[in-house]
């Protein structure tokens, strides 16, 4: 997703510290909670919105363009919302400062699938990635991916072993889960034009 950069979109962030974090602070109340959910690449939210409205918790929404990402934060401003907030970055800077927290799920949907294979190594799915994503985990905890696209899938699949992870689910023809899941930007896109969607459970 590549937003167009919006003037607008760093005073927005800046201006809304109730609900985007500046920066992670070492010991904060909001994500001390349990349970406690990270969406990475979280585009302009409507994923992360739908699902806190029927999974309690608290969730961080991860997401590195800055546009996308005042994108977001406007439509949960409008919203009674208040179990969300949000950070931008790129999920490698600001792995640092995660790790002093402990997520129960994991959520990458419809991640950039970089599709040369020089590229590969930007995959939020590249084994060394995945890794320090499941660093994250509490015990127990899953990582749930959603794609469209058949390559990324594919490779997802061989680089869980590669980072010492199971597959506890996986499917190429993903019917969405009403009750228990919610549906990105993307998601409905693709399954607006009839596409399949897969969808994987990673654990430790
Ligand atoms: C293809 S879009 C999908 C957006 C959304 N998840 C959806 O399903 O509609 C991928 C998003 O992930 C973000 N992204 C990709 N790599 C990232 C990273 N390493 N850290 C943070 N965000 C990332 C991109 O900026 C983009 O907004």
């Amino acid at each position: 997703m590549r937003g167009r950069s919006k003037p607008w979109a760093v005073p927005y962030l800046q201006a809304h510290e109730e609900l985007v974090y500046q920066n992670l602070p070492e010991n904060d109340e909001f994500l001390r909670q349990s349970p406690l959910y990270l969406e990475i690449g979280m585009g302009k939210g409507d994923f992360i919105i739908g699902l806190s409205q029927k999974q309690p918790g608290h969730y961080l929404g991860l997401e590195r363009d800055l546009s996308i990402l005042a994108t977001a934060a406007k439509k949960i401003e409008g919203l009674d919302v208040d179990n969300v907030r949000l950070i931008g970055g790129d999920f490698d800077d600001l792995f640092e400062a995660l790790g002093k927290y402990r997520f129960d799920k994991i959520y990458l949907n419809f991640s950039d699938p970089w599709p040369k294979k020089r590229h590969a190594k930007r995959r939020l799915t590249y084994h060394e990635r995945l890794a320090k994503i499941a660093s994250l985990l509490k015990e127990g905890g899953q990582i749930v991916f959603k794609t469209d696209n058949p390559l990324l899938y594919a490779f997802t699949l061989e680089e869980v072993p590669l980072a010492n992870l199971k597959i506890v689910y996986n499917t190429d023809h993903y019917d969405f889960d009403e009750t228990h899941d919610a549906m990105s930007e993307y998601e409905a896109r693709f399954r607006g034009l009839g596409q399949n969607i897969h969808r994987v459970i990673i654990e430790k």
